[in-house]
């Protein structure tokens, strides 16, 4: 019969847990220096190693033969843990009993010594769905701890535990098990299953699993149906029904180019196979936003987790992703009141002005080496501005000074778009100046500058 890989790889050792180091290290060395609190809090999101290091410890602290804080895993009361049917361990899950009679069944066995063992160890799952009663109960236990008893209380919800619960517990917190570790975890399954499964697989697993290694053990198991032969990041995708990280930036890069045809394609295709469109809208999103990070921060690996983006797209340019994620976001909000392919259609669509914008950086990079002919100063100024005051621009007179371009503009005109016009000064260098005439001396043909000369 098939055990669920999530089952047959929980780990059985400190040393098995993946990505929780704090944690195991603190218990590790509890055990090892006989220094094990009487009651501990497991906080932590849900498929990341709660019960597993919490079955662990109980093995650590039943263990015939332990080494360096370590079970051994192969001792009478070690095994007996493992099949669940050591009589001092005793596992209670409060979403199912979460009334008072529980509780005080435990406080009356709680005064008994441990049957078998040498300590007793209580497992509360899911401990934010207990009673207040119930919780309160548990508080008087918790007071006057008996001797040689552990309590573990495990919750999701950190935040639902009262705080008289919590001021008696060693805290312990477990965190979402990052990409590259969950990678690591299932390529060790695979290797012991003999399964083929390609990295990008495996990364894609990891990636929608968002740091719970039950769902990325079971997402593994169901692509390992595929055999070996025919297992590829297509089929993957399919079986899971879900679009691959890879694809997604296959997308953006059509979206960046303006490849409008081959995106709107593109679309269709996942559209037609039956994938989730509005979960891959809201990844591209997301790795839009990610890549926008990465170029707009000093240290994008402070803030991301993968910044592999940044060097996929090292060439991609800043303003354009502004205006590409602005249609992303905006595709996202219209998906509501109409069917989503049209709105993400449309959204495609617009892309195709993304090759018409040229960044301030780039009319400046592009403009020493080439000649006027090739980009005058008004073809710059009309990529740079906003259409309104590029249009003020291209009716004001103006004047070849040296090689500069002076517009000769009316104070209201300069006023209402003066941020743009200085910015245009400071970006071209030199290159662009304004001379800005009050209406009234205009009659008498006298003019000031704005910037001196
Ligand atoms: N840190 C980890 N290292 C290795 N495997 C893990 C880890 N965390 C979870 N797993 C895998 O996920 C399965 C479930 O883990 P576990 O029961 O410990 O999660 P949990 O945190 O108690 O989740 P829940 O909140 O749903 O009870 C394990 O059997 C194991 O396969
Ligand atoms: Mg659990
Ligand atoms: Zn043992």
């Amino acid at each position: 019969m098939h055990i669920p890989f999530a089952r047959k790889y929980r780990p059985r050792f400190f040393g098995e847990v993946v990505g929780q180091e704090t944690p195991v290290r603190i218990l590790q060395n509890a055990v090892k220096n006989d220094r094990v609190s009487h009651a501990y809090l497991f906080a932590g999101p849900r498929g990341v190693g709660k019960t597993t290091l919490a079955r662990i410890l109980a093995k650590a602290l039943n263990c015939k033969n332990p080494k360096d804080g370590e079970p051994c895993g192969e001792c009478e009361n070690c095994r007996e843990i493992e099949k669940g049917s050591f009589p001092d361990l005793i596992e209670m899950d409060a979403a199912s009993n979460r009334g008072i009679d529980d509780i005080r069944s435990v406080r009356e066995a709680v005064n008994y010594t441990p049957i078998k063992g040498k300590t007793k160890v209580y497992i509360i799952d899911e401990a934010h769905m207990l009673t207040k009663e119930a919780f309160n109960a548990l508080l008087k236990t918790l007071e006057e701890p008996p001797l040689r008893t552990v309590f573990i209380l495990c919750t999701t919800e950190y935040e639902k535990i009262i705080p008289t619960i919590l001021s008696r517990c060693q805290r312990i917190i477990l965190s979402r098990v990052p990409d590259d570790k969950i990678v690591s975890y299932l390529r060790m399954i695979c290797q012991r299953e003999n399964i083929n499964c390609p990295e990008e697989v495996l990364k894609m697993i990891a990636h929608v699993s968002d740091g719970c290694l039950r769902d990325a053990a079971s997402l593994l198991d169901q692509v390992s149906v595929i055999p070996d032969k025919e297992l590829d990041i297509n089929s993957a995708e399919e079986l899971l029904g879900i679009i691959s990280l890879e694809r997604v930036h296959q997308f953006m890069a059509l979206l960046l180019d303006s490849k409008v045809d081959e995106a709107i394609e593109f679309l269709r295709d996942i559209y037609r196979r039956g994938f989730n469109l509005t979960r891959f809208w809201e990844v591209l999103e997301e790795e839009v936003r990610n890549l926008i990070l990465c170029k707009s921060l000093k240290d994008p690996k402070k803030v991301l987790e993968d910044t592999s983006i940044c060097e996929k797209f090292k060439d991609a340019d800043l303003t354009r992703l502004l205006y590409l994620e602005n249609l992303i976001s905006r595709g996202r909000l219209e998906a509501r009141s109409r069917p989503p392919i049209r709105a993400y259609e449309l959204a495609v669509i617009k892309t195709i002005l993304i090759k018409e914008i040229i960044s301030i950086e780039e009319a400046l990079r592009t403009s020493p080496g080439r000649t006027e002919k090739e980009e005058t100063i008004i073809d710059k100024l009309r990529h740079t501005l906003s259409p309104v005051a590029f249009k003020a621009l291209e009716e004001a007179k103006r004047e070849e000074r040296n090689s500069e371009t002076v517009f000769i503009l009316d104070e209201e005109t300069y006023d209402a778009f003066r941020s743009e016009f200085e910015k245009v000064k400071t970006a071209f260098g030199g290159g662009v100046d304004f001379k800005v005439i009050k209406k009234k001396e205009k009659m008498k043909r006298s003019s000031t500058s704005l910037f001196g000369s």
